[in-house]
């Protein structure tokens, strides 16, 4: 996932951003981002008015989906005793309860993921993950292959009772298990996650998972009073209870949370707190929920846990986008029962801003599935040898020029479509309905040509009719959608100028300023040629480009990196000898603003007045000052004056900004 700057990213790109990250993470258990990264970017799509729900994993395709009798809710946090004891407020508070001590069973809280047991005619009836909390995935299958599950209840368990708990992976089974894998599990967790959820019940038998038991689900009789009753009861049936739960009063809490904190680390399990239930289950229903968590449990969370180590590489990844981050390789270090080797560095800024330096000794830190993060470097400890480091200015796959747009914190790679780094995103992207619309060449589709070394640039796509026959051959082919596919690439090799600019997925070039490119330069000779040339600041090109309203600098700057990249330039001879692109020959004839007149009056707030005027001539208007009788629209910004009221008079239609924007198409 990139790291753009957040303020360079719209609410959807943010949304989107933080959609991929929780899908990553809790449905594919497989973190493509940092905690802080991801923390980042709720907090700025919340200050922009966003409303963000509970994270979870909506259910996965391939498992049928269980609605949960009763929701399946997350715990509040707290951090600190002062925490703790404002939470014991509240609950005196809203009980009305004088200032006695409160009653909790307090638990360790395991990392794994939750699971609800249903129980019918005391025979384990069906499991689903939690899922979104409202609909999980029905994993039962795969749950009752666990070794230490109940599957059927003694008489005295209820008819019908749901049970919740945590599945885990101890440490020991973690590390056996990653010994075998390709790509290995970040943690305990993750494996058990991706344990759980394999749609053959076969490998999960083969993991080993645990269980601890915990919570009330919906029962159709009441089985205790107090929820350390109710664990007895579960421990009764078979269930592992967690051997270090116990009953304790407020007062306690501390030293519990403190004694648990110590034994930690030589758990053969994962925690990252401990739970604190109050006991009386009678004023836990009368308390019930806030929002997504129980008024009448916490979560008392360890702090991150943190590690001292040496630094010794820092190498660079590209990304899909062609973002370079640079990523520490330290010496292997134990943090909290899990081995450290990488840490993220997030960015250039980031090295200098902590002046971190190949060989430093660095304090790192990393808490449940966060990939670990270096916190600070231990100045004192400096090495005389320590190197600062120079990021580099060319992309270590495909060697092309790396630039960092001003203002940005990333540095991207500009081989864009020669970089083996980036080429499926490239590719898919090429094909896509807005750029050449190829159908039949879909996601699925590009990946597996390219895996099959048939796709190594775009220019190979018009390659394929060639391979007809072998792809006809492929699983899931045959004669028909091979020549299918054959002849929609053959259709392609005539394109407008714009989705040719387009499909090039050249960074800030979307449709719109495509669009513009197109109109202003007319056709791909002309347009290619004052690319190359605008290379040369100050040259006529340059200064063109630079007037070419809706252009502004930086775009400008990304259009001159991809020409400057001699791969590049290589890419589209190839491709233009290839095609047909078709001329820009001004507006077309069915654009809304075709032929109308338009006048913009008072402050424009989402674009400036000379991009609008670019815009709406792009799209085929004519641009006048004063309304008369023969202006179709008038577009009003914030404290449209007279010519406003003018146009009213004349019964002239009134546009907002976002209309106008819609009927410009950008
Ligand atoms: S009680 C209504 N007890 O923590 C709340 N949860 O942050 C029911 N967890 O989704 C949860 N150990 O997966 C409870 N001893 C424990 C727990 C525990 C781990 C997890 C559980 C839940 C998450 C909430």
């Amino acid at each position: 996932m990139s790291e753009a700057p957040l303020d360079s990213l719209t609410l959807e790109a943010l949304l989107a951003q933080i959609a991929e990250a929780d899908l990553a993470y809790h449905r594919d258990d497989r973190p493509i981002i940092d905690d802080a990264r991801y923390d980042a970017l709720k907090r700025e799509a919340e200050r922009r008015g966003a409303v963000l729900t509970e994270v979870g994993a909506p259910a996965a395709a391939g498992f049928g989906k269980i609605r949960h009798a009763q929701p399946m809710l997350s715990l509040d946090n707290v951090f600190a005793p002062e925490e703790f004891t404002e939470f014991c407020t509240r609950i005196r508070r809203f009980l009305g309860l004088d200032a006695s001590a409160l009653h909790f069973v307090a638990e360790p809280k395991i990392d794994g993921l939750s699971i609800s047991l249903t129980y019918q005619n005391r025979q384990l009836s069906r499991a689903a993950t939690r899922g979104d909390g409202e609909e999980g995935e029905d994993v039962t299958d795969n749950v009752r292959t666990l070794a230490n599950l109940p599957l059927h209840l003694p008489e005295d368990a209820p008819t019908l009772i749901e049970i919740r708990g945590e599945i885990y992976m101890a440490r020991a089974d973690f590390i056996a298990l990653n010994a075998t894998q390709a790509r290995p599990f970040a943690n305990p967790r993750n494996a058990a996650a991706g344990s759980l959820r394999q749609l053959d019940p076969r490998i999960t038998a083969s993991r080993k998972l645990s269980l601890f038991a915990y919570a009330r689900g919906a029962a159709n009789v009441p089985v205790a009073q107090t929820h350390w009753q109710y664990l007895d009861s579960l421990r009764r049936w078979g269930f592992k209870v967690n051997p270090l739960a116990a009953p304790i009063t407020e007062a306690d809490a501390a030293d519990f949370q403190a004694r648990i904190g110590a034994l930690r680390a030589d758990l053969p399990y994962d925690i990252d707190g401990v739970v604190y239930k109050l006991d009386d289950l009678a004023l836990q229903d009368r308390l019930g929920f806030a929002g997504r968590a129980p008024r009448w449990a916490v979560a008392w969370k360890f702090p991150a846990e943190r590690a001292i180590t040496r630094l010794e590489a820092i190498d660079i990844q590209v990304g899909r986008t062609g973002a370079l981050t640079p990523r520490a390789t330290l010496t292997p270090v134990n943090v909290g029962g899990v081995i450290v080797t990488h840490a993220t560095l997030h960015n250039e800024d980031e090295i200098t801003r902590k002046d971190i330096r190949v060989g430093d000794m660095v304090e790192i830190q990393r808490a449940g599935d966060v990939i670990p993060q270096i916190v600070a470097v231990l100045a004192a400890q400096r090495p005389p040898d320590a190197v600062k480091f120079s990021f580099p200015d060319h992309c270590p796959i495909c060697g092309a020029l790396a630039i960092r747009p001003e203002g940005e914190v990333v540095r991207r790679c500009t081989g864009g479509l020669s970089c083996p780094a980036q080429i499926v995103e490239r590719l898919i992207h090429f094909c896509a309905r807005p750029a050449f619309d190829i159908e039949g060449m879909g996601e699925k589709t590009v990946r597996e040509f390219h895996a099959l070394g048939w796709l190594n640039t775009v220019a190979d796509i018009f390659a394929l009719p060639d391979l007809e026959a072998k792809i006809a051959g492929l699983d899931g082919w045959g004669t028909l959608s091979a020549a299918k596919l054959s002849a929609a690439i053959r259709a392609r090799q005539r394109i407008p100028l714009a989705r040719f600019i387009y499909a090039l997925g050249i960074r800030r070039i979307g449709e719109a300023n495509a669009k513009l490119l197109a109109r202003h330069y007319g056709q791909f000779a002309p347009w290619r040629d004052a690319m190359i040339a605008a290379q040369i600041i100050g040259s006529d090109a340059r200064l063109e480009l630079g007037v070419i309203s809706g252009i502004g600098p930086s775009i400008a700057e990304e259009l001159v990196g991809f020409f400057a990249e001699p791969h590049n330039r290589a890419l589209l001879d190839a491709l233009s000898a290839q095609l047909s692109i078709e001329d820009d020959t001004g507006p077309g004839e069915n654009t809304p603003l075709a032929g109308k007149t338009i006048v913009f009056t008072g402050t424009l707030e989402t674009i400036t007045r000379p991009e609008a005027k670019a815009r709406a001539e792009a799209a085929g208007a004519k641009v006048t000052e004063s309304v008369s009788k023969r202006t179709d629209y008038v577009v009003l910004g914030a404290d449209a004056g007279s010519k406003a009221t003018k146009a009213a008079a004349l019964g002239i239609a009134l546009l907002t900004e976002a209309e106008f924007r819609a009927l410009a198409g950008f």
